[in-house]
């Protein structure tokens, strides 16, 4: 008797202890809700949107990768935030004469000159601005998931199209990808036609809409991702009551939580996912005690 008694506290201890522990497994990596995105990949610890940046978010364990897609001159898709290539890039030294270097202004071949390393340490030196192509398959070579930004599709008429194209010819538009996929931007008109183009793609509105304007945008999104900074319990309640496109409650991705008080408010709030530079220090604050 004394002994079973003994067993089952073991037993309990056991169970609320590893309930304690770092959610973090070998062959899954960091796992729990929310779920933790390396935004531009682990930027802290890695240049930006290069696939260095993919590598180290592997290193983590974090199985989420955010970027940020736009397109050359000659209609190469790229993954880089700004609009010029002139912070995280070399460019100024390469292509002195080119001012204000807009990625649109530069072919693809161009591009791959640059060195999009050394602004960030001397130890990522000649790291490149990679395509799309070479995004995803790095993805896919670490077995991550991907929230794809198309950042100002403005920019680029027809990017939604060729976005999906590229998506489609690496076999991320497959039944075993589409979970692992997410397109987002901060315009509603983009992600409306990435909806209509393939509606089994899973999207994500960038910003925070009024709450009376969320039915409107769960005819074409499945997430609604805000800046922390705006958030409220009250609002991921409300975004949570709409139904998406998709027959579920629509989901809050939010950004960009960099530190751990943060991102145990957040989470307190029922957010479904942080967009993190440092998604180690907040999986280590919601996963870790
Ligand atoms: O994923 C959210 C976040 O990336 C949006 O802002 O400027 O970092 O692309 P930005
Ligand atoms: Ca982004």
């Amino acid at each position: 008797m004394h002994a079973r008694t003994v067993a089952a506290a073991t037993t309990a201890l056991v169970g609320f202890v590893a309930l304690l522990l770092p959610v973090h497994d070998a062959r899954a990596g960091i796992v729990g809700r929310p779920v933790v995105i390396a935004h531009r990949g682990a930027s802290a610890q890695a240049p930006e949107n290069t696939l260095a940046a993919v590598d180290a978010a592997a290193d983590l364990g974090v199985r989420w990768v955010e970027n940020d897609v736009q397109r050359t001159e000659d209609g190469e898709l790229v993954v880089i935030h700004d609009d010029s290539l002139e912070r995280t890039t070399d460019v100024e030294e390469v292509f002195p004469g080119r001012a204000p270097w807009k990625v649109r202004d530069f072919t693809a071949a161009e591009v791959a000159r640059l060195d999009a390393g050394s602004w960030f340490g001397p130890a990522y030196a000649g790291a490149r601005v990679p395509t799309l192509r070479e995004y995803v398959r790095r993805v896919e070579r670490h077995d991550q998931k991907l929230l794809l930004e198309l950042k100002n599709p403005a920019l680029y008429p027809g990017i939604e199209r060729d976005t999906l194209k590229v998506l489609a010819d690496e076999g991320w538009l497959d039944r075993g990808h589409l979970d692992r996929l997410v397109v987002q931007s901060f315009a509603a008109d983009s992600l409306r036609a990435v909806h209509d183009l393939a509606p089994s793609v899973t999207t994500g509105l960038l910003g925070r809409p009024p709450v009376r304007d969320l039915p409107g945008s769960a005819a074409f999104t499945d997430l609604v991702n805000p800046s922390y900074v705006s958030l409220s319990a009250e609002y991921v309640s409300a975004v949570h009551a709409v139904e998406g496109p998709h027959g579920r409650p629509l989901r809050i991705f939010v950004w960009t939580v960099d530190d751990a008080a943060t991102a145990r408010t957040v989470a307190g709030y029922g957010v479904d996912g942080i967009i993190s530079d440092k998604p180690d220090v907040v999986a280590r604050a919601l996963y870790e005690r």
